[in-house]
């Protein structure tokens, strides 16, 4: 049973091939980490998925569904898809509540006490229940990020898409965020996350997968890919990773 399906997909930017025939498949309830350098092409694998790019060739099915079809309605597949972006992007003009309520009330039609006592009971869940009427710009960043990702969660969706939201934040900071993404595992939430963060992907990662330079080069378990990764690249990857933690 897979959630996700993503055959064969290229993108291709001018004459650069940033993404070069990647095949993933994600199931329920999996978690899927995405490693690799600079420009490896996470961020565009997690755009096609959301479909704020186009695939030049290749198809990706959620639920089944050919979401690249020229026919699909993109609005409706993003309703059943969150994403977080390393920026926030909260709305600095509505409140904390208000943030969270904006996609259920107008894409998902949900009643306003309705989508207020849900995004309440978010805002508690992830120890933010006294935040709800403050503004963006007097929370920290750890809890902007927190409140990104409990609205990406209140229109419930299927699957949630990680774009290193932790680098732009401090140190003390990563901690909190982390601690929501591994609350949001533990209640099964299927996710597909971009990080340079090896130590926690190794920790929450069902799956993890290297990309090199467009190309899916490596798959397997955390043990697999970080205590014996098959592939030179893979390899020469992770010592350079551990190289700058050194400096
Ligand atoms: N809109 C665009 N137009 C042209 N080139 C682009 C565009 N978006 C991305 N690229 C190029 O595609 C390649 C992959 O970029 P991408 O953002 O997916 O990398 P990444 O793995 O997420 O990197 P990082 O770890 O720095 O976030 C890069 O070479 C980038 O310059
Ligand atoms: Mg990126």
């Amino acid at each position: 049973m897979t959630l996700l399906r993503i055959e064969n997909v290229w993108k291709r930017y001018h004459d650069h091939d940033v993404l070069r025939g990647v095949d993933l498949a994600v199931r329920p309830h999996e978690v899927v980490c995405l490693i690799g350098s600079s420009g490896s092409g996470k961020s565009t694998l997690l755009r096609c998925v959301n479909l704020l790019e186009t695939v030049d060739d290749g198809v990706i099915y959620l639920d089944d569904q050919d979401i690249t079809a020229v026919r699909t309605d993109a609005d409706e597949v993003r309703k059943r898809i969150g994403m977080v972006f390393q920026a926030y992007n909260l709305f600095p003009h509505m409140t904390v509540l208000e943030n969270i309520c904006l996609a259920p009330r107008k894409v998902h039609k949900v009643g306003r006490s309705r989508a207020e006592g849900d995004a309440r009971d978010l805002l508690a869940r992830f120890g933010l229940a006294d935040k709800a009427n403050a503004y963006p710009d007097r929370l920290s960043g750890g809890q902007q990020q927190r409140v990104a990702i409990i609205r990406a969660l209140a229109t419930q969706p299927r699957l949630i898409l990680l774009d290193e939201v932790t680098s732009a934040l401090d140190p003390a900071l990563v901690t909190d965020v982390l601690g929501v993404i591994r609350e949001l595992k533990e209640g099964g939430m299927t996710m597909i996350l971009a990080t340079h963060e090896m130590g926690f992907a190794r920790e929450i990662a069902d799956t993890v997968c290297f990309l090199d330079g467009g190309v899916l080069l490596e798959r397997g378990t955390p043990e697999e890919i970080f205590t014996a990764p098959r592939e030179p690249r893979t390899r020469e990857f992770l010592r350079s990773v551990l190289e700058s933690r050194r400096l």
